[in-house]
């Protein structure tokens, strides 16, 4: 239901060595918000996101995803609960189309299918899987490149497409780190409309360093600093908090115009 917990963690750490990367983090998201996640360089963000997808337990804490206690479970097994994040194209095949590189993600992720790929991809049922993989980039708008070389794609449309093989896995919440990170201003706008429409059909958490595209997205901004969540709330409210400004921009209090 709209509005209920969704994905919550309880005084989750990590440690690398002597770094505390994630430092007791509680962090609640609602079912159909769209909220983002900032903070400096190091501060924790994308090891905050690796602990909630499972790609490492953290060293304590409680990761809770629609009330289900999933610390112990794999990724694989978050992912067919609906807790998906955007992959890196590293995990493509570059010499092969767009399309075929989102079938093959969509069965990769199903385990039961696993041993079967091939015969699948022989058989009726790849027709099925083709519709509904070309129904996804279509909604991210690379319906046209379906047979182009994965490499051949431009940066732009690389990051739709690693949107297009997260979406394929039928998301509930869908994590973003950095969506926009290397992209030029008609990509940004472009991969933030895309963006814009996901929202009103899931629950969104975004890392992103490019803030002033987060706040007309996401209605709520948690301040990462030092593996620490130090503040939520309003985005612009945040963006006005002067603790906020001195950790991020390194902004001293008594500065007037600098
Ligand atoms: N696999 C790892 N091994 C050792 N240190 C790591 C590892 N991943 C991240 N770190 C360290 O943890 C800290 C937080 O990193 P990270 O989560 O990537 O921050 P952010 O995404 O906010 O930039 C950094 O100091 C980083 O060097
Ligand atoms: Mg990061």
């Amino acid at each position: 239901m709209p509005g209920d917990m969704i994905l919550e963690s309880r005084e989750v750490s990590k440690s690398f060595g002597e770094l505390t990367a994630v430092d007791s983090v509680d962090y609640q998201l609602r079912e159909g918000e769209s909220a983002g996640i900032i903070g400096p360089n190091g501060a924790g963000k994308t090891t905050f996101f690796n602990i909630l997808t499972g790609l490492f337990p953290p060293n304590s804490g409680t990761i809770l995803f629609r009330g289900r206690n999933v610390t112990k479970m794999s990724a694989d097994q978050r992912v067919r609960m609906g807790m998906v994040r955007t992959f890196q194209l590293v995990s493509v095949f570059d010499t092969l189309p767009v399309l075929d590189n989102l079938i093959l993600a969509v069965v990769r992720a199903d385990t039961k299918n696993r041993n079967v790929i091939r015969f699948i991809l022989g058989s009726s049922h790849t027709s099925q899987m083709e519709k509904v993989c070309m129904d996804t980039l279509e909604m991210v708008g690379i319906a046209d490149k379906s047979r182009v070389l994965t490499s051949d794609l431009s940066y732009g449309d690389k990051r739709k497409l690693e949107i297009a093989l997260a979406l394929a896995l039928k998301p509930r919440v869908l994590l973003l780190d950095e969506p926009l990170a290397g992209l030029s201003d008609p990509e940004i706008a472009d991969i933030m409309e895309l963006m814009n429409s996901l929202k009103d059909r899931l629950t969104l958490v975004i890392i992103e360093h490019k803030i002033s595209q987060l706040t007309g997205l996401v209605s709520r901004l948690s301040v990462m600093h030092e593996g620490r969540l130090i503040t939520e709330g309003d985005p612009d409210d945040i963006l006005r908090d002067p603790v906020v400004r001195r950790v991020y921009w390194g902004e001293d209090d008594s500065s007037d115009d600098t």
